[in-house]
């Protein structure tokens, strides 16, 4: 079996995702690095359109990309931008991250100086709507 990435390899694939959006209106560039369990790292970068709702964040062309390649089980997703500050995941990302990841996700956020700050998504997002909800 493949050894498992640290989180500094991680949080290097997100920073290197960035490149990959395309934030034609903010020019503000953020990169995802999914890590499943299987061992596979799928890729996420922001994507925008003239009609500026319609943006989708770097978390969850990650989290699609993954999905549709039949994965369903995930240890970690790392997030990186040019802010000088850390970048945390959008509300909405939040949520997609809860429902199709799990609360035990770890989020690792990298910063412009390549420090890391790591979250379970269920600090990120307590007192969740869910799934369980809809039984
Ligand atoms: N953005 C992300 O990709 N992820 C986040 O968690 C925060 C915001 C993007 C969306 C938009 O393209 C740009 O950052 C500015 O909001």
């Amino acid at each position: 079996m493949e050894r498992m990435l640290t989180s500094e390899e991680l949080a290097q694939k997100a920073v290197e995702a960035k490149s990959k959006g395309l934030p034609t209106y903010s020019n503000f560039h953020v990169g995802a690095a999914l890590l499943a369990e299987s061992g596979k790292i799928y890729l996420g970068a922001n994507i925008e359109t003239s009609s500026y709702s319609l943006t989708i964040c770097a978390e969850r062309t990650a989290v699609f990309q993954a999905i549709i390649n039949g994965e369903r089980k995930f240890k970690s997703i790392a997030i990186a931008s040019d802010a000088e500050d850390f970048c945390p995941p959008c509300g909405a990302c939040r949520q997609v991250l809860l429902d199709l990841c799990g609360k035990e996700l770890e989020v690792i956020l990298v910063n412009k100086k390549n420090e890391l700050k790591t979250f379970l998504l269920k600090e990120l997002i307590p007192h969740s709507f869910s799934g369980e909800f809809l039984k």
